[in-house]
């Protein structure tokens, strides 16, 4: 089986006012079904330009990235298609939508594609802990409950990874450990990948895999 993400010598540049940056220079990263891997990393080291790439959001200057084999396409709607069936998202900003419903919000991504999906967001809430909480609207929910949310709106397409940048770093420690805890789980009943950037290497200790980004290429992390 094909690993479910991978990544080869993948580069990315910025230029900017004050010159060039080579962010990231040659990282390779496999990623097997299931395996939960950390990226930790100084702040600026480039793990969200990681992610990004990783998830098709952003091209790299060279390099490939391959979703269960197949090399990620060039042309942007190919790429967007796709993605929305491989890849699960989950960022620091919860990025739901303030009119809709807890529910609404996680069955969205289905919609989008012609399908209903209540009873797996039910189930996918429920497995977040928020069982009860469907009809809430965004503004009555707290901000961990809000990125339980996320979690279950990235997951209800049933992609196998789940790459979360930061998914905890606007939440305080306890709600933080709650809301990680709980992605775990839910990707390990779904066998879903993880690839998560975190500054807390505490919270990650149990991780497959912790790797660090340093000048621009990841290395195992002691
Ligand atoms: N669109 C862009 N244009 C120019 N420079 C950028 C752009 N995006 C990122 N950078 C630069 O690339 C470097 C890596 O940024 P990136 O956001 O990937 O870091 P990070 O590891 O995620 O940091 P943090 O932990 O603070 O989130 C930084 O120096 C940043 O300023
Ligand atoms: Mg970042």
């Amino acid at each position: 089986m094909p690993a479910v993400l991978e990544c080869s010598d993948l580069r990315r540049s910025y230029t900017t006012g004050r010159g060039r940056i080579d962010v990231l220079r040659g990282v390779d990263l496999v990623v097997e079904p299931g395996e939960v891997i950390a990226v930790l990393g100084p702040s600026g080291s480039g793990k969200s330009t990681l992610l990004h790439l990783l998830a098709g959001l952003d091209t790299a200057d060279e390099g490939e990235v391959r979703w269960s084999g197949r090399t990620i396409a060039h042309t942007q709607s190919d790429v967007a298609r796709r993605r929305a069936s491989h890849v699960g998202l989950v960022f620091q900003h919860h990025y739901l939508l303030a009119e809709l419903s807890a529910l609404e919000n996680v069955t969205l991504p289905a919609r989008i594609q012609g399908r209903r999906a209540e009873a797996e967001a039910r189930e996918l809430l429920a497995a977040m802990g928020l069982g009860e909480r469907g009809d809430a609207h965004l503004h009555a929910l707290s901000g961990g409950e809000r990125q339980r949310v996320a979690v279950a709106r990235a997951m209800v397409l049933r992609p196998p990874v789940l790459l979360a940048d930061e998914p905890t770093g606007s939440l305080d420690r306890a709600s933080a450990r709650e809301v990680y805890a709980l992605l775990r789980e839910l990707a390990r009943e779904r066998d879903a990948a993880v690839v998560v950037v975190t500054h807390d290497e505490g919270l990650v200790a149990d991780a497959d895999r912790r790797l660090r980004l340093d000048d621009g290429v990841l290395r195992p992390s002691a």
